[in-house]
């Protein structure tokens, strides 16, 4: 118990520092999950701090007046865009756990114009600070792979979810077993969300035990060693062992990125 509980608190810190330091990518990123219409509401800085890795805010229905929170809000990119959705009665709630990343979409937010319908909160997946039945959608891109206790992280989600409310979010997803464990033992592999990753069937499997419904997987889109040399989280180095320790027949499906939506 004791020790899973400090390969938590490792699995934590080398997330933190990984982002706490990682440069602007180039705009390539956003250009991959976004369209013209959506790339044409975001400021330069959010486009450039984009690290997601799907589009799940055209599955998320999101309607005007709503309160919505962003799990893991990075640069602010996904905000932005559902601050836009929920108007100027809705609110987006912009969650992360470093202070670096919550400046980046404050000032963000600034510059689209959306900052007084947006808040940034300072806090963990694992332990939300907001009441209990106090939010209508949650949205997250490339965020729930990242925490080491997923399960705890989905219970806080249904917690703080109206009953009705509704869950959507982009993530990776993986089978452990198709990846070398030097690939899976990288710290970059886990900042860069793969090693982290459930199988889909384990992350459907989580929600439902988190008291979710309806848990669809909306779709899904191989991710490429290439792809992930897009993300500035993989090094040169990283890149060139993948490259060598993972079989050639997988070199474009090192994990799938999926939307998946669910609702209490
Ligand atoms: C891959 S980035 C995605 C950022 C953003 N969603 C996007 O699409 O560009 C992951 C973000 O989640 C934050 N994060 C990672 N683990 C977290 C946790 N356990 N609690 C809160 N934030 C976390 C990181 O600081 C980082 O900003």
């Amino acid at each position: 118990m004791s020790r899973d509980l400090m390969h938590s608190a490792e699995v934590k810190d080398l997330v933190r520092e990984a982002y706490r330091n990682v440069p602007p990518t180039t705009a390539a990123v956003a250009h991959k999950h976004y369209d013209a219409d959506e790339l044409a509401m975001l400021p330069q800085s959010a486009i450039q701090r984009a690290l997601g890795v799907a589009n799940h805010l055209r599955y998320a229905g999101i309607v005007p007046g709503e309160t919505v929170l962003d799990l893991g809000c990075g640069g602010g990119i996904d905000t932005i865009l559902a601050a836009n959705r929920a108007g100027p009665a809705g609110r987006v709630i912009a969650l992360d756990f470093l202070p670096e990343m919550l400046e980046r979409t404050a000032n963000a937010a600034a510059e689209a114009g959306v900052s007084a319908t947006v808040k940034p909160l300072e806090g963990e997946l694992e332990s939300i600070p907001l009441p209990d039945d106090s939010v209508d959608l949650i949205i997250s891109n490339g965020v729930i792979n990242l925490a080491p206790r997923k399960a705890r992280a989905m219970a806080e989600c249904a917690r703080v979810l109206r009953a009705g409310g509704r869950l959507c979010v982009s993530d990776l997803t993986i089978e452990q077993e198709g990846l070398p464990p030097e690939i899976l033992t990288q710290p970059a592999a886990w900042a860069g969300c793969i090693a982290g990753a459930l199988a889909e069937a384990d992350f459907v499997h989580k929600l439902e035990r988190a008291g979710f419904s309806g848990v669809e997987v909306l779709t899904h889109e191989p991710l490429s060693i290439d792809d992930c040399a897009l993300y500035p989280l993989f090094s040169d180095e990283v890149i060139k062992l993948m490259t060598e320790l993972i079989p050639a027949d997988k070199h474009a499906s090192v994990a799938v990125a999926v939307v998946i939506r669910a609702h209490l």
